[in-house]
């Protein structure tokens, strides 16, 4: 029920104003979010390589409602790769299709990608498009596809969500088309109808979509696996031993703020890994995204909040 409530709210504009102007909100999203300047994100991601940890950044924003607003954002993006490329830090880059413009006009959007994977290629940088609720499923894989072609391999790539009964199907043409993927459970609200409602039998297909992302790595694509469940990860790494799948052909992905014993630990074992890094003053529907996967956070704050 709280799960529910906390993704309706993510998308409801009066809570984003209430919540962002309060100030136990900002504090929360602290512990998200790197900053609100691509410099605070520039800072986070080279404390990160200091411990061997690579990053991808996103310049947070989501459905923006004016072609105006999505320039804007392709400026965000085309600033962020200049600064990554000038500090030598290592990372790449994650971005959302509607926060250029795919809910106004797939054309502007389409437009906008490509300025920012030119400047990324320029940059040798590589993008990924994060994946939204299923009303854009079709038209990101599309849009992937179409930049995969005019692009080249390993420029770009597209999020897989595990509770998805499509996935498989999906992930399955991602692979023949040589794309790179990272598998994720997936955030957002989905009916039965076309999502896996119970947590088991989202795991049990995030583990079959892990042993097909593995076994194309032998067809030199390097994919990643985002996920701070441990179960999930001790499967990754049982079917990679099993398969030979070296450590250095494939990477697990996790969030800023979350389970960074995880992380080292990981990369002590030798293992890749990289933070997804946000960054900006549109945090609101992506900490109320983390709050819906694990409500116990809510808990902790505002318990943190009475003691006070
Ligand atoms: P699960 O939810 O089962 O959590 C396992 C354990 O991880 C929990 O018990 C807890 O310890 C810890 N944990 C998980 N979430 C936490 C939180 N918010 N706060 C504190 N602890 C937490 N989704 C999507 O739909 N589209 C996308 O493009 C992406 N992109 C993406 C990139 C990266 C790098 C990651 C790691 C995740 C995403 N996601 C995403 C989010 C993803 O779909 C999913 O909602 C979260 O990763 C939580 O799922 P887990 O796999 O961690 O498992």
């Amino acid at each position: 029920m709280l799960r529910r409530l906390l993704l309706y709210l993510s998308h409801a504009a009066w809570a984003d104003w209430m919540i962002r102007h309060a100030p136990l909100a900002r504090q929360m999203a602290e512990r998200f979010v790197a900053g609100e300047t691509a410099d605070d994100a520039i800072a986070a991601i080279r404390a990160l390589n200091a411990e061997k940890i690579n990053a991808t950044v996103d310049h947070l924003g989501e459905h923006v409602k004016t072609s105006d607003d999505a320039i804007r954002s392709t400026a965000g993006y085309l600033l962020i790769l200049d600064k990554m490329a000038n500090s030598g830090v290592e990372a790449n880059v994650s971005l959302k299709l509607t926060q250029l413009g795919l809910d106004l006009d797939e054309a502007l959007c389409l437009d906008q990608m490509r300025k920012i994977l030119a400047r990324a290629n320029e940059r040798r940088i590589f993008i990924r498009t994060d994946m939204e609720s299923s009303l854009y499923t079709d038209r990101a894989l599309s849009i992937c596809r179409r930049l995969h072609r005019e692009f080249g391999p390993d420029h770009v790539g597209i999020v897989i969500q595990a509770y998805l009964y499509r996935s498989e199907n999906d992930l399955r043409t991602l692979i023949a088309d040589r794309i790179r993927v990272r598998l994720c459970k997936g955030a957002y609200r989905e009916p039965p109808k076309i999502a896996y409602p119970s947590k088991k039998d989202v795991d049990a297909n995030y583990v079959r979509l892990i042993r097909l992302l593995l076994d194309s790595t032998a067809d030199g694509l390097y994919h990643a696996i985002a996920t701070h469940d441990e179960k999930m990860i001790q499967a990754a790494v049982e079917y990679a031993d099993r398969r030979h799948v070296a450590p250095e052909q494939f990477e697990f992905q996790m969030l800023y703020g979350i389970r960074r014993d995880l992380q080292r630990r990981l990369v002590a074992e030798g293992y890749r890994v990289r933070v997804y890094v946000p960054y900006g003053t549109e945090w609101y529907p992506y900490l109320m995204r983390r709050l819906a996967e694990r409500p116990a956070n809510l808990w902790f704050f505002l318990s943190h909040l009475i003691r006070r």
